[in-house]
């Protein structure tokens, strides 16, 4: 990350360039360094300068995107929080200065579209691709700087739409393919739930930096995930670890937090699977609320414990992303090594 170093009598410079802007440990970074050069040279008076800079494989590129890194979140189960941990990683990542994009892909449930208040259909039109042949795209609603594309967009509220084998891929395929997403450092896709064919074959067809899943601790939810998580890795796709929703509840009146599930837990799936757990999420009422009310619970309640959850989440699933990005195996010790 050092991409630069100066000494002029006393003043030293060095500058650093973090693998992404929501980079978890930047602080810590830059006082080890501080600290360092101290030791080495006492008389020295450091100025460090943070500077960051998203890689990533490019994940888009096979699929003419222009998007660095693809995240997928999904779970096995339903209703665990895989929308509500997508929202919330999408926001945190734009609030750390990321270019941040959000597909709904649960094409059985969309529910971006109401927790992110987006309303409106994106607006089609007409351009040359690099091949100059003439293709429509589409324009993505854009919320807070968040750009968002969801089925939900194109059905009514209230109705419901069969979606079989072939016609869902086409139609997933077709919109991640045609939407103006312009170039950004991070793409979510909540993926639909389950095992089945929907959330395997998207997986399949994106060239996906990693998957994220969500779990909550019972075992029944924990199963299923894993089994999830197992078919993603079959299928080469690198997990970049394991979200724990729902886990404790922090009692309003007296302040004590109990874990209310017993069944297994975040951490223990993810060792069992030889992943990263990436953070725990308290129940929290706030965050259902919100949500209703059509805005995520990370900028409804900013000063809550969830939120912090949700951003320190964030930085690790960017920090995961990075170190996958520059060819290494993701580490199911990232929360230890920052
Ligand atoms: N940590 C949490 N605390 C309280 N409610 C939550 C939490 N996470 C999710 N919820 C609520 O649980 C419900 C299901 O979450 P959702 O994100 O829609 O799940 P999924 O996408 O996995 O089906 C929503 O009403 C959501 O607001
Ligand atoms: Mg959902």
């Amino acid at each position: 990350m050092i991409r630069d170093t100066f000494v002029n009598g006393s003043d030293a410079r060095v500058r650093i360039e973090l693998p992404t802007p929501a980079y978890p440990a930047s602080k810590k970074l830059e006082e080890l360094i501080r600290q360092r050069i101290k030791f080495a040279a006492a008389e020295l008076e450091p100025r460090i300068e943070l500077h960051s800079t998203v890689r990533g494989k490019d994940a888009g590129g096979r699929i003419g995107l222009n998007v660095h890194n693809i995240i997928a979140v999904g779970s096995g189960k339903g209703g665990v929080g895989k929308s509500t941990v997508s929202a919330a990683l999408a926001c945190g990542l734009h609030s750390m200065g990321c270019r941040v994009g959000l597909m709904d892909a649960d094409v059985y449930g969309p529910s971006i579209p109401h927790m992110m208040n987006a309303k409106g259909q994106p607006a089609a039109s007409e351009m040359k691709d690099e091949q100059g042949n003439r293709v429509m795209r589409m324009e993505p609603i854009d919320v807070g700087g968040v750009k968002l594309m969801s089925m939900g967009f194109f059905i009514e509220q209230g109705q419901s739409v069969v979606w079989r084998g072939p016609m869902l891929h086409k139609a997933l395929t077709q919109f991640l393919k045609d939407t103006q997403w312009g170039e950004l450092d991070y793409l979510i896709i909540d993926l639909p739930p389950g095992t089945g064919d929907a959330p395997m074959s998207l997986a399949q067809l994106v060239p996906s930096t990693g998957v994220v899943i969500v779990t909550t601790p019972h075992s029944v939810a924990a199963n299923i995930a894993g089994k999830a998580a197992q078919l993603f890795q079959a299928l080469q796709r690198p997990l970049l670890g394991v979200v724990e929703n729902m886990a404790t509840f922090v009692c309003p009146g007296c302040g004590s937090e109990s874990r209310i599930f017993s069944g297994t837990s975040g951490r223990s799936l993810a060792e069992g699977l030889g992943i990263a757990f990436l953070g725990s999420v308290p129940l929290d009422p706030s965050v259902s609320d919100a949500s209703d009310r059509g805005l995520p619970s990370l900028v409804a309640e900013p000063g809550r414990p969830q939120a912090a959850a949700f951003r320190e989440i964030a930085g690790r699933i960017a920090a995961q992303a990075s170190i996958l990005a520059e060819g290494h195996r993701s580490s199911p010790d990232v929360a230890g090594v920052l």
